[in-house]
């Protein structure tokens, strides 16, 4: 066959064969929309980094006190959830139990009260047999979870893919989105097969986020097997930006602020980047017992309103110049928030020019530092600060019209 008559051989094919792979993913009968309960990064808290099992109704309760009381609420947490072990058997009809000993007034009575406090209660269950924990799985009772889960009051629910043997993540997903969607109550779905399955090809009709990565551990840049530190999570996400959007969320995993394994610098760098990524903000500490330098990383609106802002654009990093990266996302309106990155061992004098932030040279602009809270105003050219040894300096550019 002659060339030219090959490529046009193949641009027909393509455009006949497109579609079909385009819906490949669409559907499996999926067909009641997504609630769209999560146009921005949902933000909360859950047990799991700091308690794992060990976790109980009466801590529950404290952090759902402390999160409406400490100024959570109003920074705009609003999720508390259990994750794994809150379960312990089936009844003989199949409904799923809470331990007994652990949560003796059980979920109904726990979710009632976290909802007194005007917030929402999340749980986690499994796509398998059993929980990555050994607790019992959602496999085949998807539907009845999902209504008993409606009826305790459930707001958010982690579905996670321990014990799920070879069977395939999209079409386990899917069962459970569509058990959610029929179960008369808005759930948010937060899909946690850690991108083992190319969740980015198919997720975003079914979930609100899902993870990208295995687990999160509170450290800057040590990986142990299976969890991996802060470093190397956020070098997993460049590529990822253009997957994530309003109602469907890259997922970095949970924030580890607080607990104790990084410096506030660093913790301060954690909590930015993930603003950055439009991460879903989900705390990790113990919220009834955090310092204050830890409430005020968590609760910082300004880098929270980076994070929530209504374009859902994931940050880009646009510079990375072995130690020194420059992170840019743009926001609503044509504001841009850039992070100054500093992973070497010392401070340095980072920059950004306006050209790439794709700004004209001569554009003045307002730079507001969103944690010294320093403004300078009418900057031209490029924007200059020292940023501190494993730190980063996060700032809102403001252009003047
Ligand atoms: C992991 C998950 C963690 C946590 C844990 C509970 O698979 O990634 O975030 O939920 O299971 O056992």
């Amino acid at each position: 066959m002659k060339p030219f008559k090959l490529l046009a051989l193949l641009a027909v094919t393509a455009v006949i064969v497109a579609p079909v792979v385009a819906t490949a993913h669409e559907n499996l009968g999926l067909d009641t929309p997504k609630p769209k309960i999560a146009m921005t990064p949902p933000m909360g808290w859950n047990s799991w980094n700091k308690f794992q099992c060990n976790i109980d109704e009466g801590k529950v309760r404290a952090v759902a006190d402390a999160m409406a009381s400490s100024g959570m609420k109003d920074a705009g947490y609003q999720y508390v959830v259990i994750d794994d072990c809150w379960q312990k058997t089936r009844s003989a009809d199949g409904t799923i139990q809470a331990d007994p000993e652990r949560f003796p007034a059980g979920i109904k009575a726990l979710a009632d009260y976290v909802h007194s406090k005007g917030l929402k209660f999340g749980l986690y269950s499994d796509a398998g047999a059993k929980t990555c924990g050994g607790r019992p799985g959602s496999r085949g009772y998807e539907f009845q979870d999902a209504r008993t889960y409606a009826s305790w009051g459930v707001d958010y629910l982690k579905y996670d893919w321990c014990y799920t043997g070879p069977s395939n993540a999209e079409a386990n997903y899917t069962t459970m989105a569509k058990a959610l969607r029929e179960s008369g109550r808005d759930i948010v779905l937060s899909i946690c097969e850690w991108g083992d399955n190319k969740p980015r090809e198919w997720a975003a009709n079914i979930g609100h986020q899902w993870r990208t990565t295995g687990d999160i551990r509170d450290s800057w840049g040590k990986d142990e097997g299976w969890s991996h530190s802060f470093l190397w999570i956020l070098d997993k996400q460049v590529d990822l930006w253009p997957d994530s959007g309003p109602n469907h969320w890259n997922d970095p995993d949970m924030l580890e602020v607080g607990n104790g394994g990084m410096t506030a610098t660093e913790y301060r760098a954690h909590f930015s980047l993930w603003a950055m990524l439009a991460a879903p903000l989900i705390a990790g500490n113990d919220l009834s017992t955090m310092t204050t330098e830890t409430h005020d990383i968590l609760t910082n609106k300004d880098v929270i309103a980076i994070d929530q802002d209504v374009l859902g654009q994931q940050a880009r990093r646009l510079v990375k110049d072995g130690d020194f990266e420059v992170w840019v996302r743009p926001l609503k309106g044509g504001d841009r928030a850039v992070v100054l990155f500093n992973r070497s061992e010392a401070a340095k004098s980072m920059s950004v020019d306006w050209e790439t932030l794709q700004m004209p040279d001569g554009l003045k602009a307002d730079v507001k530092d969103l944690w010294s809270k320093a403004v300078a105003k009418n900057v031209k050219g490029k924007f200059t600060a020292d940023v501190p040894s494993h730190g980063a300096v996060m700032v809102r550019i403001t252009p003047k019209v």
